[in-house]
């Protein structure tokens, strides 16, 4: 039976995105070759040049142009020559909503080899998964300014969330405990609570404390979603004590669902504790829909077109982008190349001091991929 063939939209974007895509790309060929599927590629350069061009973020056909494609792999958007939130709401927040990707997907997993801040910790320590709302809270837009520029301006910036928006989310993060923990329970669990039945767990990430009606929805919603998965053992963490054990026990986190807002928060200490930008990906998943992938990082423009940029962000995206296509076996090759990558070749994620540049990270990575390396061979 001949392999599928999969039709991919990739928006290299602003800065370093074009180069970091370009990698990620070779890194997905090389794994579609092994496993015998093939990506169809189209590239679209929507994004700050374009803007400062023809004036327009994204043509009026975008989203219906993007509805055709199985997956799409996104570099970076966001360009020192135009104001801040016209390319972050007018792209990369107008794809997330008009596609209704409701899920940002944020792995945190110190891979092999990489350099960590935090004293004493190893990979075994660092390995959860960030479930944070995308499609509303403090993204949703509501809000407004009066009397702006003078001593008497009020402005508000709504954190609306829905019952609906909510649920959806925490349903998402309890399927996706349950699925991680399929073949062993999580090994942060004590013995009674493997007795009890649980197998994996889930952390409400909130501030119940203040935000008494928005995130008591939250609140419950994830309780009573949470009846339904007697093996997910359900904690709860305010998002101020949440940065705080990241840094100090990020061993305690099997996977946190938590808001739009404290989520972007989060994860970027995340990302740190992983051992930097260079390495975090994620992805903006609609689950019913099209699923849009990216390195979590930004344009980097003072990287631009140096060849110094680390692409395992985008590379690890590329990743997730062919899990979420079906492909699990080389997805799964892909993320066992990135860890042969990290413990053998490229031990400092720091752009510009990789030690190689950016297309030879891609070629390294791309040869493993079609070797079958794995951090144990
Ligand atoms: C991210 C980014 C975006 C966000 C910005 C660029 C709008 O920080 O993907 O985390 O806040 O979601
Ligand atoms: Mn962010």
């Amino acid at each position: 039976m001949p392999g599928k063939n999969y039709r991919i939209a990739v928006i290299g974007g602003d800065g370093t995105g074009p180069e970091v895509v370009r990698e990620a790309v070779k890194v997905a060929d090389a794994a579609a070759a092994k496993f015998g599927f093939k990506l169809d590629k189209t590239n679209v350069d929507w994004g700050g040049e374009r803007y400062l061009k023809t004036g327009q973020v994204l043509p009026p056909d975008a989203l219906d142009v993007l509805r055709g494609f199985d997956a799409i792999l996104l570099g970076a958007i966001g360009h020192p020559d135009v104001p801040p939130g016209v390319l972050e709401k007018g792209i990369l927040l107008a794809l997330r909503f008009g596609l209704d990707q409701y899920i940002n997907l944020r792995p945190v997993k110190l891979y092999p080899g990489v350099d960590c801040p935090l004293k004493n910790k190893v990979p075994a320590d660092i390995d959860f998964v960030v479930v944070r709302e995308n499609t509303e809270g403090l993204y949703s837009g509501m809000g407004g300014s009066q009397y702006k520029g003078t001593p008497d301006e009020v402005a508000t910036q709504i954190m609306c969330n829905t019952r609906h928006g909510v649920e959806r989310c925490i349903r998402y993060a309890f399927e996706l405990t349950r699925k991680r923990h399929g073949e062993k329970p999580w090994k942060g669990l004590q013995q009674a609570d493997i007795d009890k039945g649980f197998r994996g767990q889930l952390h409400l990430v909130a501030k119940t404390n203040v935000l008494t009606f928005a995130h008591d929805l939250w609140w419950r919603a994830f309780n009573e979603v949470g009846a339904e998965y007697p093996e997910v053992k359900r904690e709860y963490a305010h998002v101020d004590a949440t940065c705080m054990w990241f840094v100090k026990n990020p061993e305690w986190f099997d996977v946190i669902v938590t808001c739009n807002m404290f989520g972007d928060i989060i994860t970027d200490l995340g990302a740190m504790i992983q051992g930097g930008m260079g390495i975090a990906a994620g992805a903006n998943v609609n689950p019913e829909g099209v699923s849009m992938f990216e390195p979590i990082g930004g344009s980097a423009p003072k990287y631009t077109g140096k060849n110094v940029i680390n692409p395992l962000a985008a590379v690890c995206a590329g990743g997730m982008m062919l899990g979420q296509l079906g492909e699990h076996a080389a997805a799964s090759a892909v993320e066992k190349a990135v860890m042969w990558t990290t413990l053998n070749k490229v031990r400092n994620l720091s752009a510009g001091k990789m030690g190689f540049g950016t297309a030879e990270v891609g070629d390294i990575v791309a040869r493993a991929v079609a070797d079958g390396r794995s951090p144990e061979a």
